[in-house]
């Protein structure tokens, strides 16, 4: 496939497209139904009562029935196509259990991609046909947005906070992908491509690069590195500066100011950057704040490492 072909209408390359596509044009085809309707009574109406016809002019009073009707029928109509994307919008933001877990940084001007198994990319893609992908992303300056046509799939990148999305790819190809946000002077050539390969290819592919690291080990190796085990101890208690951190992703955390929050990668990436803004019940506000001193990229790393503690621990029981 030429990567420089123009598609009104893009090729229907994962399982989503054709849910989105079905509602596109049921949505379209309602829009011209009621225009070419509407259209065409004000043309009929413009001619039948031009000035220098002789019709009745007095004017048109409708029923009571008249108008408990015309407000009653549309709205099986409406509410269906609300249950309707409201169904497609669930399937677009869940991400199903088991999908591999790639992350995306995004800068002026390119997309830095990173695959379950540590190997890295930029601007292009390779993922397996007929698995789930789900995308963990941030953007380290403005907001960016990933946009593949052929999935379609577009989701915001934003600068300060983690945002999700998936997707199952069906067909083996390339695909366009484009920054669908405008970010700056080279925000047009933002842009790359996602190559969907047989499984099999995929993990020959894999096997074919540099050897790298997985974003868990690269994670503990940081995690020792800035000394974050001299405050964590895994075990915490008494000891312990810090809470410990086994066990804790995905985990409901009690705050000093009492307040329960979910300890999501939003809150263990703040907690990492700017970690006066949210201590822990039962400790003191003396982690240093790492902002500025580690890239995203590492903080993906780190959140990657905390999360698998808690698999450790869980796999230990
Ligand atoms: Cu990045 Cu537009």
């Amino acid at each position: 496939m030429n990567t420089s072909e123009f598609y009104f209408h893009p090729p229907q390359a994962s399982t989503v497209a054709p849910e989105v596509d079905a509602l596109y044009f049921f949505l379209v085809a309602i829009t011209i139904v009621f225009s070419v309707l509407v259209a065409a009574l004000i043309l009929y109406f413009a001619i039948r009562y031009r000035r220098s016809a002789k019709v009745d002019r007095t004017p048109f009073h409708p029923s009571f029935w008249m108008e408990v009707s015309w407000l009653i029928l549309p709205l099986p109509l409406l509410l269906g196509i609300f249950v309707w994307s409201a169904d497609v919008y669930f399937t677009l933001q869940r991400p199903p259990a088991g999908a591999m877990e790639f992350s995306v940084v995004a800068k002026q001007w390119m997309w830095k991609l990173q695959h379950p198994s540590g190997r890295r990319e930029i601007d292009t893609l390779h993922v397996p046909k007929g698995q789930p992908v789900r995308l963990n992303m941030i953007s380290q300056d403005v907001i960016h947005s990933f946009y593949v046509p052929a999935f379609r799939m577009k989701q915001d990148v934003l600068p300060g906070r983690y945002t999700q999305c998936w997707f199952e790819a069906t067909q083996v190809g390339e695909f366009h992908l484009f920054c669908a946000e405008y970010c700056g002077t080279n925000h047009s050539r933002m842009i790359g491509k996602v190559i969907v390969m047989e499984p099999d290819e995929y993990q020959a592919w894999l096997a074919g690069g540099s050897p790298s690291e997985s974003p868990v080990v690269a994670g503990q190796k940081l995690f020792e590195q800035l000394r974050c085990d001299s405050c964590h101890l895994p075990q915490g208690g008494e000891q312990s500066r810090g809470p410990s951190l086994a066990n804790l992703a995905g985990k409901p955390v009690t705050l000093t100011t009492g307040d329960q929050v979910t300890a999501d990668d939003n809150y263990l990436r703040e907690s990492i950057l700017r970690s006066a803004n949210k201590v822990v019940a039962g400790y003191q506000p003396i982690m240093p704040s790492y902002e500025g001193q580690i890239g995203e990229e590492q903080v993906l790393q780190l959140i990657a490492y905390i999360r698998s503690m808690g698999a450790a621990t869980e796999a230990q029981k």
